[in-house]
């Protein structure tokens, strides 16, 4: 069952959304070699708290934390702890926010440091691959051509692995709604889209194989290959002739840019 939003709805979801952004941003500035991804979740945790919002993963299904911070060939749903960020690694930062009754959900890939030129590349292509659905995201659509949009950019154009267990989703009232949103499928296949639908949009893309296995804790998504993953989600409002993205990734790329820890020579 899908939940279209009001126009009050939409504005409240925004707000949400953009806190999430906001949080995103406050552990970028954060990230350096030698901090634990369990302080960043920490960080995350008290800014969403200290903004009148609470973060929408902690207890979700059982999930621990607030964030989900995943290195390198963990691919989403990493668990924060008190393992050492290093030069070369990159992480992936997963938060979402709820907020006057509705959640945004948002997600950012950094590199810490130098991860070579491959990864980088790996990084920019899931970026742009999110956009590329995003275009595809305006009424009278099908849920088909955003999913094909990413697949076809990072398989066919780049040979990167996009993963099939794991799709993007709808959200509002709840976290997980109808519908889901794969990232790979059939252009013109699936279900057509009309305004006031609000889905998350979140390719997860591997430098390897696009195989993965779940790891013991029974959370972290890794790539069978050992390879690394990236992983951008923006949270998007179905509107005629132009989606509007409801999170943004501004903050977050000043703080990439102004943290000399990190790399954005990818742009
Ligand atoms: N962005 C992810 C998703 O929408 C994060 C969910 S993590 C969980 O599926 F812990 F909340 F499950
Ligand atoms: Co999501």
């Amino acid at each position: 069952m899908i939940y279209y939003k009001t126009q009050s709805e939409i504005e409240l979801m925004r707000q949400s959304a953009r806190l999430v952004g906001k949080a995103i941003a406050e552990i970028a500035k954060l990230i350096k070699p030698g901090v634990t991804t369990g302080k960043l979740d920490l960080a995350g945790e008290e800014f969403i708290r200290d903004h009148g919002a609470s973060p929408s993963f902690k207890n979700y299904k059982g999930y621990p934390y607030a964030a989900c911070i995943s290195v390198n060939d963990a691919v989403v749903h990493g668990f924060p702890n008190g393992n050492e960020l290093k030069e070369g690694d990159i992480i992936s930062v997963d938060v979402g926010v709820f907020k006057n009754g509705f959640h945004g959900d948002s997600a950012y890939t950094f590199a810490v440091g130098d991860p070579g030129d491959e990864v980088l590349k790996l990084m920019k292509v899931t970026k742009e691959s999110l956009y590329k659905g995003i275009e595809k995201s305006v009424s009278g659509n099908r849920v088909g051509d955003i999913s094909f949009a990413i697949q076809h950019y990072c398989e066919k154009e780049y040979k990167f692995g996009v993963v099939r267990e794991l799709v993007g989703h709808g959200l509002g009232k709840h976290l997980h709604e109808d519908p889901q949103v794969p990232n790979y499928g059939r252009r013109g296949s699936g279900l057509k889209m009309k305004e006031g639908m609000v889905i998350a949009i979140e390719p997860m893309v591997n430098l390897g194989v696009k195989e993965v296995w779940y790891d013991d804790d029974g959370w972290t998504v890794r790539t069978k290959d050992g390879k690394v993953s990236a992983h951008y989600e923006h949270t998007v409002c179905i509107q005629k002739g132009r989606a509007d993205v409801l999170s943004s990734f501004e903050d977050i790329e000043i703080a990439e840019k102004q943290n000399p820890e990190l790399s954005s020579n990818y742009y």
